[in-house]
């Protein structure tokens, strides 16, 4: 074990002292990550800390310069959420009064999760948003077909029109997020606006921040050319839901006079609705069409399974479609490789039978890529298959809610590290998942689908997680198939 002078918790915590002795794997880690652009993942695997940590019961520790690193390989609860800083602290300047920005006890932390989780989060009202999400996907798909689009735009137009459209979420139907994702005046900015933040967290870039600033006026003409859309959206609606938690009426003078802070805050809500979505879809379509069998059967059930998706006669109430969108989160993962989060407080690890404190200001690392491909919890752990998701359903009755639910650790790609309790889990994860099944079952419920030139190795220079190549989509609609009835 390559333990020595520097180790913290020796004969408790294995140790990786690195290839800097004054600096541990900091010049190393930035150049492998920042300079060559690769995964902070890639770099955990060549380095030999993720091997260490798999030796040693999922954990070990290394310094990243001055800084002690507690790294974790596995999806189990390692540190409570009172002894964390914020999640999105590193980028807290371009996040505004975004929640995750703020501390757990925050008293507005409640209110804000709220907005998002009355709606996105509760079952029957995305289950009851199904014949929309069902009618403006195919409405879009029908205007895609017969073109070669590259996957990465065709999976974020259709999704960001989709958010845009469905009535009680977003309703940007006036003017939809497509037209300012295609603009020569935001596009660029608002289209990598994860990818910045990801930057800063993952590859732990501070320097990352730029001329980030223009989300300002993206978000306020967003809302100034869908001001009627907005006033007359349903309650459960967003955008609105923050002007009631600002106590600010909706009028056009309130839209030019939020300030800085709100407008990015808006934003963040906006962005993640779509972009996060748009990229786990794009993983579920890249892995979909390189497994044929797994394309047979969404093929399968879209066309003949019913209006659900539901397997018939299965005795599951996971759809085949469910269970390929929920491995497309796992393997594909839709967020960065590795995440950190710093410690505030001292806190106790309790690791093989013997216990250590934690000093405050370590950076608890989670490699979530290897974590999720985790041998001892799946199947195949590094291949696309349906079967790893039935492996970690406990019982017949086991739904896309339950597997999804805080108490759940077996797939992170909704919280950034393994917190105890999970109290900031992602509140978008119902809406997003249930929507992406949706979205196949219309795809490949009316239409024969290719893609060319997809590579799904990780790309390099993204901070989120990427493919290699997005490749192209063509998809040409059945003859045969009946017209959509009017839903
Ligand atoms: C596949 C799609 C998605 C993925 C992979 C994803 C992932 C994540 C992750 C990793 C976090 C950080 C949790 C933490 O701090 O530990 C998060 C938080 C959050 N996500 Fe998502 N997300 C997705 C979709 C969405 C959608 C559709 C929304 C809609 C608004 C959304 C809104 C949020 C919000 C508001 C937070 C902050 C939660 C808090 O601080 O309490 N996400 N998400």
């Amino acid at each position: 074990m390559p333990e020595g002078p520097g180790a913290p918790f020796p004969g408790v915590i294995a140790h990786h002292r690195g290839p800097s002795r004054l600096h541990g794997h900091a010049p190393a880690f930035h150049e492998a990550t920042v300079v060559r652009g690769e995964p902070a993942s890639h770099y955990f695997r060549a380095s030999g800390i993720s091997a260490l940590a798999e030796e040693n019961g999922g954990l070990c520790t290394f310094w990243m310069g001055q800084r002690l690193a507690l790294y974790q390989i596995t999806n189990t609860p390692v540190a409570g959420e009172d002894a964390l800083a914020p999640s999105t602290d590193a980028n807290r300047e371009l996040f505004g009064d975004f929640m995750g920005s703020m501390p757990h006890d925050h008293p507005d932390r409640p209110a804000k999760r709220a907005a998002v989780e009355r709606s996105l989060g509760n079952g029957k009202f995305v289950e009851g948003l199904e014949p929309a999400i069902r009618r403006h996907t195919a409405a879009h798909l029908r205007r895609a077909a017969g073109q070669e689009i590259p996957l990465d735009d065709f999976t974020l137009s259709l999704t960001a029109y989709v958010d845009s459209m469905i009535p009680g979420v977003l309703d940007l139907s006036l003017r939809p997020l497509p037209e300012y994702l295609h603009s020569a005046e935001y596009g660029r900015v608002v289209r990598g606006f994860f990818d910045l933040a990801s930057d800063v967290i993952s590859n732990d870039n501070p320097q990352a921040m730029r001329e980030f600033d223009v989300i300002v006026p993206f978000v306020r003409d967003l809302l100034t050319d869908n001001f009627e859309s907005l006033a007359q959206a349903p309650a459960s609606n967003m955008i609105r839901r923050y002007f009631a938690l600002w106590e600010r009426p909706f009028t056009r003078h309130s839209v030019a006079t939020l300030d800085a802070a709100q407008i990015k805050e808006l934003g963040t809500i906006i962005v993640a609705t779509y972009d996060t979505t748009a990229l786990s879809l794009m993983w579920a379509l890249g892995y979909v069409e390189s497994t044929p069998q797994v394309k047979a059967a969404i093929t399968a059930e879209a066309r003949g399974g019913g209006g659900n998706g539901r397997c018939p006669n299965s005795g599951s109430s996971l759809s085949v479609t469910d269970l390929a969108v929920l491995e497309a989160v796992r393997l594909g993962g839709s967020n960065p490789s590795s995440l950190w989060r710093r410690t505030t407080t001292p806190f106790t690890v309790h690791h093989r039978g013997a216990e250590v404190t934690v000093p405050p200001g370590t950076m608890v690392w989670l490699d979530r890529r290897q974590a999720n491909r985790d041998p001892a919890v799946f199947p195949e752990p590094c291949r696309f298959a349906p079967a790893n998701i039935k492996a970690i359903a406990r019982s017949e009755r086991e739904t896309v809610s339950s597997l999804l639910s805080r108490g759940r650790y077996e797939i992170n790609s909704f919280s950034m590290i393994n917190a105890e309790r999970n109290p900031r889990k992602c509140p978008g994860r119902l809406f997003s998942v249930r929507m992406q099944s949706l979205v196949l079952q219309e795809l490949y419920g009316h239409y024969t689908v290719s893609a060319q030139d997809v590579d799904l190795q990780l790309k390099r220079h993204a901070s989120m997680p990427r493919p290699a190549r997005p490749g192209t989509i063509t998809i040409h609609r059945d003859t045969g198939t009946p017209r959509e009835p009017i839903r």
